[in-house]
């Protein structure tokens, strides 16, 4: 009982993770995977690379390497990024995996035993100039649905259609970028067709809880009809057929699984890999995916949703003995101050480069904080640098930062930093109110009221703050339940904003001079109620939590944030009193320093900015950009005589040089006045640029360049010909 399942769509490994792929299937499932286990469920939550299909092929001829070396590059970058925005996955594996192939295989050829695949000879697209079938997204064209005329061989990203290559208008070859000519070529279909009775069964017993844009994408294939699809293609990256001894040689050639085919399974070779490593037991993956104990919860973005909810769901019900998502709950798309999230505009923000000029928790909690009020959870959001900046001043530090630091410095300067005693009565009479709220609002939180309770030492702000943190509690959960996560994080903020209106209502600091036995209670319920938030907000900021807890982790009765313990459901425990009388209480961090303007504006400016942001990238995984012996050969260069050389008035690095090219006089501009005094230059025989475009530098005509080198610790050397007093307007190659 009480095992729950739960996966994030697998991302290709052909790009680093952007702000956007975490909105969509990432952040939520991981704030939901942290609620559970902090609610005593077994939870195991997998994700991994999806290594296989064009999108990887096509990355790697982009960028001239092999896709090899694409998935290794972009799996552990994406793994560590991961990491450090704090996913808390059980295992994040990969499809190019050997156990992999033989799991994804294995359903292959169940597929053909239970004759659900059919064998037909059919018409592709083929590109005569590479010789090569065009799957997928190696052609583009017009939508037969819907007109959109950057539409993919397999898929609309506009319209969301899904059809068969061929029908296809226009059609465009992305690698020689001609039309391509049709060929026949043999493949294995899947009866997707004799599933329609099961799914539509299948989708009409959830509907009552699934999302409105999840059902609506479904029904409407459903209504359309289930057809046939082709679960193979004419590739040689993937997962080869020719890997299963039961077919024969000259059918498998050649052959692959579509992606995802494979991809979905990915799911499950993952959780078998998991299995292997930490129980030791491959076949305990059947623990969690054969067992009608689990709930499964399948955490996608919204252009993965038929694939979830009747492909997926069709092949673990072909297969046998498999659960089906119990939801999967799709998100819309983010978009990133106003305009789609787009690589090639540089209209992004990698997780990577956000971590590099954010590495501090603080930074990353505040980012998955924003990114959670801005979940694109019913229709598409906008992700701003603004609204980072505003939720982090605004909301984490003057709020929750706020109550947490004035609590702390406080009972540094009045109670020794320690947890103030206090009239056991008090706590007595919390844990009461605590139980009548549960006995009697269970049902309807929003009805929640203290009229028929008795309260005896009680007074009304402290009413107010312990029915806060009751309702919080309670309606985050219900709307947990149904996937509203921004909603339910809204109500634990309401806690913190109740918290703060308490101290400030109590106003220790005066009561302290008259009556500091109201103080201490004043004291007494902040820092509960810190300690509560510091479990309610974890799986929001958990590393900010699990700084709030190591300050005061000597009570053993508060779990670890980030260690739940199954069958202990802290979720609830923190509605009610659980620290120790004089329990040393500091939090030495200002939690959410406050973020400036000027950071924030320059990050703005990065946006768009082309050229920072793709050149060092190729450098970084060594791949080099071949160009022709053509490509050189555009290039003219020539040796030059330095006549004259003299500094340019008010820059500090240019000089201007007279210099020679055989018969020909030329004036050149060059940066590399803090590297030689002019008139050591005279008399050299250098190497210039001969066909350059004539430029302006400081309004002095420049016409070429000298070619120098720079060595890493930036020290500057011209390049000069070996032999002194070599001729000039020679010809270099
Ligand atoms: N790689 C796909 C994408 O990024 C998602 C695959 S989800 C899986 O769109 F279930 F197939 F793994
Ligand atoms: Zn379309």
């Amino acid at each position: 009982m009480n095992k729950i399942l739960i996966t994030s769509a697998l991302p290709y490994a052909n790009g680093y993770i952007h702000l956007g792929h975490l909105a969509g299937a990432y952040l939520p499932a991981d704030i939901y995977a942290r609620y559970q286990r902090l609610s005593g469920r077994s939870v195991l939550y997998v994700c991994g690379s999806d290594e296989h299909g064009v999108a990887i092929t096509i990355s790697a001829e982009k960028e001239k390497t092999t896709p090899e070396q694409i998935i290794d590059k972009y799996h552990y970058a994406n793994l560590d990024a991961f990491q450090k925005f704090g996913m808390s996955f059980d295992i994040y594996s990969r499809t190019s995996l050997p156990e992999h192939h033989t799991l994804a295989l294995d359903f292959f050829k169940s597929a053909l035993e239970k004759n659900l695949l059919a064998e037909k000879e059919e018409e592709q697209f083929f590109d005569p100039k590479v010789n090569m079938f065009l799957p997928d997204r190696y052609v583009e064209g017009t939508c037969p649905n819907c007109g959109y005329d950057r539409a993919r061989g397999d898929q609309c990203d506009s319209c969301g259609a899904y059809y068969n290559q061929i029908d296809l208008k226009n059609p465009k070859s992305i690698i020689s970028g001609q039309t391509p000519i049709v060929k026949k070529t043999t493949h294995w279909y899947f009866k997707f067709q004799e599933f329609q009775e099961f799914l539509e069964n299948y989708i009409e017993s959830n509907s009552h809880i699934w999302k409105d844009n999840v059902l609506q994408q479904t029904r409407s294939w459903l209504k359309a009809g289930l057809a046939e699809r082709a679960i193979t293609r004419d590739l040689t990256w993937g997962v080869k057929l020719s890997e299963l001894p039961e077919l024969s040689a000259d059918k498998s050639a050649g052959k692959v699984l579509y992606v995802w085919f494979d991809a979905v399974l990915g799911y499950i070779s993952a959780t078998k890999k998991w299995a292997k490593e930490n129980l030791d037991d491959e076949s305990k993956f059947a623990d969690w995916w054969q067992n009608s104990e689990t709930e499964y919860y399948a955490f996608i973005g919204k252009d993965n949703i038929v694939f979830h909810t009747l492909i997926f769901p069709a092949l673990l019900h072909f297969k046998g003995n498999f659960i089906l998502p119990k939801n999967v709950p799709a998100n819309e798309f983010l978009n990133l101050e106003g305009q789609k999230f787009s690589k090639s505009r540089n209209w992004s923000i990698d997780v990577r480069d956000f971590l590099t000029d954010f590495p501090d928790s603080n930074y990353i909690d505040a980012l998955r904080y924003s990114l959670l009020m801005n979940l694109p959870e019913q229709r598409d959001a906008d992700f701003t640098w603004k609204d980072y900046q505003a939720k982090n001043n605004n909301e984490l530090a003057a709020i929750f930062g706020n109550f947490i630091n004035r609590t702390s410095q406080f009972l540094g300067k009045n109670f020794n930093s320690q947890v103030p005693k206090i009239d056991e009565r008090y706590i007595g009479e919390w844990n009461d109110f605590i139980k009548y709220l549960d006995d009697n609002f269970k049902s309807s939180p929003n009805l929640a009221n203290s009229d028929n309770f008795t309260f005896e030492l009680f007074n009304d702000n402290d009413k107010l703050v312990v029915l806060s943190l009751w309702q919080g509690i309670e309606k985050s959960k219900a709307f947990l339940n149904r996937f509203k996560i921004k909603e339910a994080f809204q109500e634990i903020m309401n806690i913190s904003r109740a918290a703060n209106k308490y101290f400030n209502d109590e106003a220790p600091w005066k009561t302290i001079k008259q009556n500091p036995q109201e103080t201490a209670k004043t004291l007494y319920t902040s820092t509960q109620l810190t300690s509560s938030l510091s479990v309610l907000l974890s799986p929001v900021i958990p590393h900010t939590c699990q700084i709030i807890h190591s300050f005061i982790s000597n009570n053993s009765e508060i779990g670890n944030p980030n260690k739940a313990t199954e069958n202990e459901n802290f979720w609830d425990k923190s509605k009610f009193p659980t620290l120790n009388f004089e329990q040393h209480f500091e939090i030495k961090n200002i939690l959410f320093p406050f973020i400036e303007d000027k950071t924030i504006e320059l990050q703005v400016a990065k946006l768009g900015n082309l050229q920072k942001n793709n050149e060092p990238k190729q450098e970084e995984i060594g791949v080099i950009d071949l160009i022709s012996i053509d490509d050189f050969r555009k290039v003219q260069m020539k040796t030059a005589k330095i006549l004259e050389a003299e500094k340019v008035p008010k820059s500090d690095k240019l000089l201007k040089l007279q210099i020679e090219i055989g018969t020909e006089k030329r004036q050149i501009v060059s940066g590399i006045a803090k590297y030689y005094a002019p008139e050591s230059l005279v008399g050299k025989t250098i190497a210039v640029v001969y066909n350059l475009k004539p430029a302006k530098l400081f309004g002095i005509e420049s016409q070429g360049m000298i070619l120098a080198a720079k060595s890493a610790d930036g020290n500057l050397s011209i390049l000069t010909t070996d032999q002194t007093n070599f001729e000039s307007g020679a010809e270099i190659s």
